[in-house]
């Protein structure tokens, strides 16, 4: 039997992504990136991201639509991000697919951006079947949930200050790296040795919880210092070695889940698993310990259209669809 075809509509942030999903096939995925918008303010401005999805949103949908060679009446559903995300932002593509869905009277769902990272490895990986502890990192979150079932989750832990793609953001930001901060800390640590300085890996004596604003403040203090002294060292291994700081954790605060559920898959989801650094130390960490691991290739970690049309389906299945008088909830938790 053929599986549901559902647009899926992502602006909970800075990309304007569409997406054509039918089960695992991704007919069509595009996306507006306002990098360049945003940029010159050294992060995210709410008020121009929101404006910039009002411009982008209506091309990305046709474009989408047109790639997969899909006329609209022909969709099953429209999904969209409801939360958690910028309210302005996230109320462009809630309410454009909400109007679309009305028009074409076929079911609207709003998804959770979290569920829709959770969802993502599903569209590579058919075999990613709970049970699962999956590392969702990104801009705004950092949490270890154990996925007991599709749509039972318990969150093991979670950041107590920063998220780790703020950490990135915002460090890459002190070097002077530019925006966003995670890509150019993976890019400019090529080469580098993590080794040469370290920096504090902090909440050691919790299992689960993570905190990134220490990290922040001893690299500035470590830079203030070594540029007194002229001491600094080479770039790439100053940023070899917050990369690894902000990696070790993530990997062994994953593994402490694995070990204490005794569940034997892991996968991972958000922008910051796109990190190179990260992907190959999760997959080292999984080899040893014979455990399997599904992480998304890079372009489906970031925020994209495909992986709210994947969680989408899978709540249109449970006949989950979404009252037209419900709105975007900015600050959503996964599970409520
Ligand atoms: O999931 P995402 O695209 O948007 C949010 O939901 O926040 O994640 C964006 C975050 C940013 O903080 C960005 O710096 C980080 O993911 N990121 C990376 C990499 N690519 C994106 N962090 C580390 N290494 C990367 N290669
Ligand atoms: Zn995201």
């Amino acid at each position: 039997m053929s599986r549901p075809l559902i647009l899926g509509i992502e602006t909970s942030c800075d990309e304007t992504g569409v997406a054509v999903v039918s089960g695992n096939e991704i007919l069509a995925t595009v996306l507006s990136s306002q990098v360049d918008e945003h940029s010159r303010f050294g992060g995210v401005v709410p008020e121009v991201a929101a404006r910039a999805h009002v411009e982008a949103i209506r091309p990305m949908v046709h474009m989408a639509l047109r790639q997969a060679g899909v006329h609209s009446d022909q969709l099953d559903a429209v999904a969209a991000t409801r939360g958690p995300g910028l309210v302005g932002a996230l109320m462009v593509g809630y309410s454009f697919a909400k109007a679309m869905a009305w028009t074409l009277d076929t079911p609207f769902v709003g998804v959770d951006h979290m569920e829709g990272h959770l969802f993502a490895p599903r569209l590579e990986h058919t075999e990613f079947e709970p049970p699962a502890i999956v590392l969702l990192a990104s801009g705004g979150h950092s949490q270890i949930v154990h996925v007991r079932n599709w749509g039972e989750y318990e969150i093991l832990g979670a950041t107590i200050d920063d998220a780790a793609g703020e950490a990135f953001d915002k460090i890459a930001r002190f070097m002077g790296l530019g925006f966003p901060g995670g890509p150019a800390i993976d890019k400019a640590a090529d080469g580098g040795d993590p080794d040469i300085v370290r920096f504090p890996r902090a909440l050691r004596d919790q299992p689960y919880n993570f905190s990134f604003s220490g990290l922040k403040t001893s690299v500035i203090t470590y830079l203030e210092k070594a540029k007194a002294s002229n001491s600094v060292p080479p770039l790439p291994d100053v940023a070899a070695a917050v990369q690894e700081a902000i990696v070790d954790v993530l990997v062994a605060k994953t593994f402490n889940a694995t070990t204490a559920t005794g569940v034997n898959r892991v996968a991972g989801g958000g922008g910051v698993l796109a990190n190179r650094r990260l992907r190959s130390k999760l997959q080292a960490e999984a080899d040893k310990r014979g455990v399997a691991l599904h992480l998304p290739s890079p372009a489906l970690c970031t925020d994209n259209g495909a992986m709210i049309a994947a969680a989408g389906e899978f709540r249109l299945e449970r006949g989950e669809t979404t009252p037209w008088g419900l709105d975007v909830s900015s600050s959503l938790r996964l599970g409520s």
